[in-house]
């Protein structure tokens, strides 16, 4: 009989199977409860339920958002936390400071050209927003409700440390110079200039940090293979990894990288956690299958349906809040949480993770290049029909010829992109992001109160009003 570590299987995520017994119930991730919803949504009385195969539920919540945009825009301006500005940088900035340079050596190989390409993301600065979130949801949580969940999951109750391999190193066979304690045969430790470095914060385990390393190792290593995908040359406003080193390199440089994660991950030593993000990995390559079709029907002349955007949110899930959600989730996990905190760090992740990604395909239709930081419009020159287009279609039929043939037409992305612009698809993008971002905050409502909930509540603001 197979076993499966997580309590929940819903939580690992199989979306694209149909199927559900009796005892494994998949519950949707996008879907929304009617619980904890701020004030502004209570008043809409809305209904959903945690199905995914009742495809009306969704249809009734899209309308219903339809008619309370006027509700919910302009968006909210207030913080939860009245006038006191929150910056959750500065709260973990510590840690973030540690964070780059632990990764370098998490990466460092005895093939130099390796290392230099599997390090080339990490020159640059990124935004590190799922680190940071991992960060403040451990600190957010340290001093929640706690149950020890099994033993051997609780490094700090044993001599081993996050850097101490479980097989031996001449089995393992990994150079990796960088690192104080490799785990190589073949080279001389005492000789590293380097030292694993980690600020003294009593209220982020080890682990915890580590595993917010590895959430920005297996990101950056999906960037590495999106940039291929997307043909992108350009990343963060610099020459991406395939333009300046290849596209093999580049794909091998990110094979690399989650290998080097894979490796950090094990050595955490808790099996629950290991599954939550080798699923990840697996959701995160599911997601961008999905992305390759507009449709689940791929039809050449496809009609809209409410399927289509069930479809586009069981993507969005996979590609952007799968990563935030089950390294929030771990992140509780690592901390001996109690299970109820566990579900809302969870709940948390999942609801942020998909407002993060509408905004990211709202963006991508009102910013410039230049303030984006990469081309804007390059989702529908990539033939994606994301949230503003699939909103806009329901009233706009014609726009499906476009969706089946990729946008792909002479004139297709200026056609759609001046539908867009005529129809309410974007308010009914940014509503539908900020009922994700309220109901982020809804779910750590229990967590006691301090500076770092503060700072996860005010992620939700901060995502909702980026500009990049
Ligand atoms: C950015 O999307 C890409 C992702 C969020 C995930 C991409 C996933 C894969 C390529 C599957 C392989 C995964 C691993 C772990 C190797 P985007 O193109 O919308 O964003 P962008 O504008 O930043 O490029
Ligand atoms: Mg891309």
């Amino acid at each position: 009989m197979r076993v499966r570590i997580s309590a929940n299987p819903a939580i690992l995520q199989q979306p694209v199977s149909t199927k559900s017994t009796a005892t494994t119930q998949t519950i949707c991730p996008w879907c929304l409860t009617r619980s904890q919803y701020s004030q502004a949504f209570r008043r809409s009385k809305r209904h959903f339920t945690t199905s995914r195969n009742n495809s009306s539920a969704w249809a009734a919540a899209v309308s219903k958002i339809q008619s309370t945009v006027a509700e919910v825009l302009p968006s909210r301006t207030g913080t939860p936390t009245g006038n006191i500005t929150i910056d959750p940088l500065k709260i973990v900035a510590k840690e973030l400071k540690f964070l780059n340079k632990n990764i370098r050596q998490l990466l460092g190989s005895g093939h130099p050209v390796l290392a230099t390409v599997a390090k080339y993301y990490t020159q640059s600065e990124g935004k590190h927003v799922r680190p940071l979130l991992v960060l403040l949801m451990s600190q957010a949580t340290a001093f929640a409700a706690k149950q020890s969940r099994y033993d051997g999951a609780d490094l700090s109750r044993t001599s081993d440390s996050i850097d101490t391999p479980i097989s031996s190193p001449s089995i393992l066979y990994d150079n990796n110079p960088d690192q104080i304690a490799s785990s190589s045969p073949l080279r001389d430790t005492s000789s590293s200039s380097e030292t694993y470095a980690f600020p003294n914060d009593a209220t982020i385990l080890p682990s915890q940090r580590r595993l917010a390393e590895i959430t920005e190792l297996i990101h950056t290593a999906s960037l590495l293979h999106d940039d291929v995908i997307d043909h992108s040359e350009t990343r963060r406003s610099e020459p991406s990894a395939n333009t300046t080193f290849g596209n093999k390199m580049a794909v091998l440089a990110g094979d690399f990288m989650l290998g080097r994660a894979s490796v950090a991950l094990a050595r955490l030593r808790d099996p629950e956690v290991i599954e939550l993000l080798a699923t990840v990995i697996a959701n995160l390559v599911e997601g961008e299958f999905m992305q390759l079709k507009n449709t689940a029907s791929d039809e050449t002349n496809p009609e809209w349906s409410e399927e289509s955007i069930t479809y586009y949110l069981q993507k969005t899930y996979l590609k952007s809040a799968s990563l935030i959600s089950k390294s929030c989730r771990a992140a509780a996990l690592l901390g001996q949480c109690a299970p109820s905190v566990v579900e809302a760090a969870y709940s948390y992740g999942k609801n942020l993770g998909l407002a993060f990604q509408l905004v990211d395909d709202m963006l991508d239709y009102t910013i410039s290049g230049t303030e984006l930081g990469k081309p804007a419009g390059a989702d529908l020159e990539l033939g994606l029909a994301t949230a503003p287009l699939l909103f806009a279609w329901k009233d706009r039929p014609e726009l499906g010829l476009l969706v089946g043939r990729k946008f792909s037409g002479e004139g297709d992305v200026q056609r759609a992109r001046e539908i867009v612009s005529q129809s309410d698809g974007l308010e009914q993008t940014r509503a539908l992001a900020q009922e994700y971002a309220d109901k982020a905050i809804a779910s750590i409502s229990m967590f006691p109160d301090g500076e770092a909930k503060d700072g996860l509540e005010e992620m939700c603001i901060k995502v909702m009003k980026r500009r990049k």
